[in-house]
């Protein structure tokens, strides 16, 4: 049962590929689709998701995300949680664009293109992989608002020796705090159900042991986090205390046919 944890963004082939940036895209996509977003088209650049959200019905998609935190213009939401209320999102597509974490799903989304197809396994509905190949790879979101649910899901995966690896999306190409410490957090859940038989990668004992320094006190996580203090510093600390709600949303957003959707 192995799984592994990258600290920084980085290609992947393995089965299942576990995407975190707490703060705060993929707490903000878990608000979205729990709160009745049809779906998050995750686009690297904010040209991009203008186009993305142009080339649909208009007032059917959505364009969100943030650069340098901030909503970019013409842009209908920013990249905080609390913004995504049901009024908002409601059967809604959601183009989204943000500095790391959509950019993380890209490059992990690359190792894709580069490994062989793994055949599909019967419990799994297949993915398109690269050139339309069939795989059985799957792509899932998580913070700490979803850490039970995801935890949930991973876990019947790693009983069929399903190789799962943890990207954390870092900050501006560097080491985030509050990524490392959530997959950790990841790790010591599935750790408690599994037991020996997970078989774990240094990047997963180092982010165990930075979850052990901090366990559920998510508050002094960020603010020793480089990223919340900023964020705490323009004007988005009420964002800190949603990020940190831990296992409130049921919702795990999982990636189809190049978007991700409510699982
Ligand atoms: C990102 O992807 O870089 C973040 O979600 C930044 C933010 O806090 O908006």
């Amino acid at each position: 049962m192995p799984l592994l944890v990258s600290l920084l963004p980085a290609p992947t082939s393995a089965d299942v590929t576990v995407v975190i940036d707490v703060l705060r895209f993929t707490t903000s996509a878990a608000f979205a689709l729990a709160n009745g977003a049809r779906s998050v088209v995750p686009c690297e650049t904010v040209d991009q998701a203008r186009a993305i959200a142009g080339s649909v019905t208009p007032d059917r998609c959505l364009l969100a995300g943030e650069r340098d935190a901030l909503k970019p213009r013409g842009f209908d939401l920013g990249n905080s949680p609390l913004e995504f209320t049901p009024q908002a999102v409601q059967d809604r597509d959601v183009a989204w664009t943000t500095t790391n974490g959509t950019r993380a799903i890209a490059v992990a989304r690359s190792g894709w293109d580069r490994a062989a197809p793994r055949a599909a396994s019967a419990s799994h509905a297949p993915e398109q992989g690269a050139g339309g190949r069939s795989s059985s790879r799957d792509l899932i979101l998580a913070s700490y608002v979803n850490l039970k649910a995801v935890a949930a899901l991973l876990e019947p995966r790693l009983r069929e020796d399903a190789v799962v690896a943890v990207a954390c999306s870092g900050r501006d190409g560097g080491f985030a705090l509050e990524d490392a410490a959530c997959a950790g957090a990841l790790v010591r859940r599935l750790r408690a159900t599994l037991g020996d038989a997970l078989t774990m990668d240094d990047g997963a004992r180092a982010s165990a042991c930075i979850d052990e320094a901090y366990g559920e006190d998510l508050a002094r996580l960020f603010r020793d986090a480089q990223h919340g203090r900023f964020l705490r510093d323009h004007g988005f600390g009420a964002d800190l205390e949603a990020c940190g709600a831990l296992d409130t949303l049921p919702v795990v957003p999982r990636w189809r046919d190049g978007r991700l959707v409510a699982r």
